[in-house]
């Protein structure tokens, strides 16, 4: 394949050589959510695709759920976590305001030689940190590094508002990057970008240096997560259909080379109309949100984890990652397994 037309040709590739994620026992259903406010199972699923999402109980956290998927993804990649340089999570709900959820990951882990950071991109959070890792492994400064997307929205979520309640799940995956000198494998591509004039379409206020936990809120609903769902909407699709068009652009790619996008698992009707705007066929787009709803940073991750148990993607095959959430922000991956 040509280098891609950014310019870039680095001598060492961060291949992509285990993935694993791990999400909360309980089943919450759509019927379930109407129980408690006005909705129903045939509204969220049309609307969303959503069926059912997985809830962290009171002694689940984003650290617990990270550091599983993070062992599954390390046995995968036959990796030692003391192997390791680098550990990134993206998430927008840590375990705690700090120490960073990737210190805690690290901890439980075992990861002795790592350094350790969070990065904050909410739904684009795994794809930044992927491209974040794949520039420490290109420049050699980095040799094995733990990519993680992994959030807890359930958290940050109110209940009782059925416009935000029926969208969100938990869970966490994770990737193993490895240095690797074939310059056809590997992440061949990456593109990130924000915009933070839109922040206040989708957001989540309290607790942070504005809204400090130490003074009264002027409206109590600064606790949880508020959206402006149509004006999303109609970002995310123009954004994911302009952000897989530069990807297939770059790395000279026709569909045909494409073995699968795994977008974001935002809403199915924004994948479905991304799709036909793309004339992607189905079995190209990998869609698996019926079961987990959005589950932010993580949605990626495990979608690919699941993909590659299924055999649905394997070594050898071109992938591109696109995300787009809150911030607003928004990147890719193209990546040969
Ligand atoms: N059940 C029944 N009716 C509902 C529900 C519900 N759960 N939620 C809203 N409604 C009603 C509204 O009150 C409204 O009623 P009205 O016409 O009488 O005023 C009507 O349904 C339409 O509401 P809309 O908000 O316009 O519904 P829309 O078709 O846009 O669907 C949705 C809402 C699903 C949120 C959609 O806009 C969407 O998916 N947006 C993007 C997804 C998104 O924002 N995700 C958050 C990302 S967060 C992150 O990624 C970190």
């Amino acid at each position: 394949m040509d280098n891609p037309a950014d310019g870039r040709n680095p001598s060492y590739r961060a291949l992509l050589t285990g993935t694993g994620f791990s999400l909360p026992q309980k089943v919450v259903t759509n019927d379930d959510i109407a129980r408690r406010v006005d909705t129903s199972d045939e509204w969220i699923n049309t609307r969303t695709g959503i069926r059912r999402r997985r809830v962290a109980s009171e002694k689940e956290s984003t650290a617990l759920l990270a550091s599983a998927a993070a062992r599954k993804a390390l046995s995968k990649a036959d990796v030692d976590p003391a192997e390791l340089d680098l550990i990134i999570v993206g998430t927008v709900t840590p375990e705690m305001v700090f120490p960073s959820t990737a210190c805690f990951v690290q901890d439980s882990i075992g990861a002795t030689h790592a350094w350790s950071f969070d990065l904050a991109a909410a739904c684009s959070g795994f794809v930044y940190a992927l491209s974040t890792a794949q520039q420490f492994i290109e420049c050699g400064r980095v040799k094995k590094a733990l990519v993680i997307g992994a959030d807890c929205l359930s958290k940050l979520t109110n209940w009782e508002d059925r416009t935000t309640c029926i969208l969100f799940g938990d869970g966490a995956g994770a990737a193993i990057l490895e240095q690797g000198t074939d310059p056809d494998r590997g992440i061949l591509y990456s593109t990130s970008g924000s915009d933070g004039k839109h922040w206040e379409a989708l957001n989540c206020q309290a607790y942070g240096s504005r809204y400090p936990a130490s003074k009264p809120l002027d409206d109590p609903n600064k606790i949880y997560i508020s959206i402006k769902g149509r004006e999303i909407y109609q970002q995310a699709v123009r954004k994911l259909v302009d952000l897989i068009e530069e990807c297939m652009t770059q790395c000279h790619l026709v569909p045909d080379q494409v073995k699968m996008v795994i977008p974001h698992q935002m809403n199915a009707r924004i994948i479905e109309s991304v799709a036909k705007r793309l004339s992607l066929p189905d079995e190209k787009v990998f869609v698996n949100i019926a079961d987990y709803g959005n589950t932010s940073a993580a949605s990626i991750p495990i979608a690919l984890a699941e993909c590659v148990e299924a055999r649905h993607i394997t070594t050898g095959d071109i992938v591109i990652f696109v995300a787009f959430g809150a911030g607003m922000t928004w990147g890719a991956n193209v990546i040969r397994l």
